[in-house]
């Protein structure tokens, strides 16, 4: 490292969707960085003195006119500069090489054959898995690179140049299937531009805790709680740094679990204490949604309902100043607009959803933290594990789990087969292996027999993924008699569905939710 470089990590960000989980990655093992927009001025940069560079991932292709490039003076910094994905392509692009278009995009995981002495790869078995997402790849080798290794589709899967201090993967080791990812960014960090690991995430909730009181004061805070682990872990959080203030909220949508209304209102109240306001808006959430089909304007429709069914709140225990979310970072890349090089992939409600001009200041302190983090959050928190590990649900709830129209008798139809799915998990004991299972009922109709009579009814589909911070997903291996014997029993107990289907669709290039 140069006398003038800092023990920190720039990333600079192209829109990856993963950017983040770079961040974490490099936080995870022990080093301190910090996320700057591609285009960062050449100041702030040189001001930030970093030890080492990242060059993320990014949706566009370096040979577009517009794409988004550094200026050269950011590589004349002589420091370390690891690129990856987009960031890769984009460092052969510099160096006057051409990338294309590859004949086959290749997403998910490729077995990656180390081919030479490589510093980055230093200690990593051959063949590992690696995580790919790519659409175009690099043709020709940068002049002073060595490819390192190579995948069965990309012939330049990792180069570098020990002499110009330049590295570039064509996957991504900051995702959680690339198995010797945080190694190979160890390697980047500690043997190649010989950072130290010398900073640790610190009291998250004390600081919070104190940052929230000196915002809020004595004012009020509106919390909308879900039910899942977000809102929940938020709520205690809130409680503990303005106690009486904090003003939590529980809607029934009528696009919740089966019973889950009731059972949680009571958990709320006699487990944690939270005084929470229980309010049934069904009716109203139903009669919105009605004939709505399009899965983002279900989305709009469901941010903007929810919106005002909490000003009514308002109405009735007086002005409130704030509005606490439990947002999270995979909300906020995935639901980032066009405009920002991020593609945009569904607008979460609680960031996509809401009205442009909120009568409230916004709340959202796990807006840069992963699931899994608010999770250990919560765990300090004093929550249990019926809290922490409740499986992800929706702030839309149900009504993205219907494809095409919501009505009342498809959200009772959904609601049993997915009780029965649930009821199944925890009777196998397999309920903690997975990130989230949930059913999905389709609008279309196929013909079955029942007792030799023709039956022409709906089809309901399991989805059951593991993930670490919902990211990136794989289907749950369930095995065969568990998926038989709960779609049998989704078939003879649950009127209107004939038939069941198992997705095994990963993400990317699936989303975890349908909708
Ligand atoms: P996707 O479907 O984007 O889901 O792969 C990733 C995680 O986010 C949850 N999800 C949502 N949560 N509002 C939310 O609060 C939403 O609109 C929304 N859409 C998806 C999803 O259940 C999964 O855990």
């Amino acid at each position: 490292m140069g006398p003038d470089m800092k023990n920190r990590v720039l990333i600079l960000d192209f829109g990856s969707q993963y950017t983040k989980l770079i961040a974490r990655r490099i936080r995870e093992t022990g080093v301190y960085s910090e996320i700057f927009p591609f285009n960062a001025p050449i100041d702030k940069i040189l001001d930030f003195s970093p030890g080492a560079l990242v060059l993320s991932g990014g949706p566009s292709s370096v040979y577009a006119s517009r794409a988004p490039r550094i200026s050269p003076e950011i590589l004349a910094m002589g420091i370390p500069v690891l690129g990856i994905c987009y960031g890769m392509q984009l460092l052969a692009h510099l160096s006057g090489m051409r990338v294309t278009p590859a004949k086959e995009r290749e997403y998910g995981l490729a077995q990656l054959n180390v081919s030479g002495k490589s510093r980055l790869l230093q200690g990593i078995p051959s063949p590992t898995p690696v995580w790919m997402s790519h659409g175009d790849k690099i043709t020709q080798l940068p002049p002073d690179f060595s490819i390192t290794a190579r995948t069965e589709n990309t012939e330049m899967a990792v180069i570098e140049s020990d002499s110009r201090g330049l590295y570039g993967v064509q996957f991504h080791p900051e995702v959680i299937h690339t198995s010797e990812g945080r190694r190979i960014l160890e390697n980047f960090l500690f043997n190649i531009s010989g950072l130290s690991a010398d900073w640790n995430m610190g009291d998250f909730v004390s600081e919070a805790v104190t940052r929230i009181r000196s915002e809020v004061k004595d004012r009020r805070i509106l919390l909308g709680l879900s039910g899942g682990v977000d809102s929940t872990v938020l709520a205690m959080l809130l409680q503990n740094a303005i106690g009486e203030r904090l003003i939590p909220v529980f809607v029934d949508t009528g696009l919740l679990r089966k019973n889950e209304f009731q059972d949680l209102m009571r958990r709320f109240k006699e487990r944690l204490g939270l005084n929470v306001h229980g309010i049934d808006a069904s009716d109203l959430f139903l009669e919105r949604l009605r004939r709505v089909r399009s899965p983002e304007r279900k989305r709009k429709i469901i941010g903007r309902t929810f919106i005002d069914v909490f000003a009514d709140v308002e109405k009735k225990v007086g002005r409130v100043e704030f509005f606490a979310q439990g947002t999270l970072y995979p909300d906020v890349i995935e639901s980032v607009s066009v405009n920002g090089p991020a593609a945009k992939i569904k607008s979460h409600h609680n960031v996509g959803g809401l009205p442009e001009t909120l009568n409230w200041r916004l709340i959202e302190p796990f807006r840069e933290l992963f699931k899994d983090e608010v999770r250990l959050i919560g765990r300090e928190l004093g929550l249990d594990d019926t809290w922490i590990q409740r499986h992800p649900f929706p702030g839309p709830g149900l009504a993205v789990r219907i494809i095409g129209a919501v009505t009342r008798e498809r959200v009772q139809r959904l609601q049993e087969a997915d009780a029965i799915l649930i009821e199944e998990l925890h009777r196998r004991g397999i309920y903690d292996d997975i990130w989230q299972a949930f059913t999905v009922l389709l609008p279309i109709r196929s013909v079955g027999v029942m007792g030799d009579v023709r039956t022409y009814e709906n089809v309901a589909v399991l989805r059951m993924v593991r993930s670490v911070d919902g990211m990136t997903a794989d289907s749950y291996p369930a095995d065969h008699e568990f998926l038989s014997g709960t779609a049998n029993r989704i078939v003879n107990e649950v009127k209107g569905i004939n038939r069941v289907a198992y997705d095994l669709t990963s993400k990317p290039p699936g989303t975890i939710e349908w909708e």
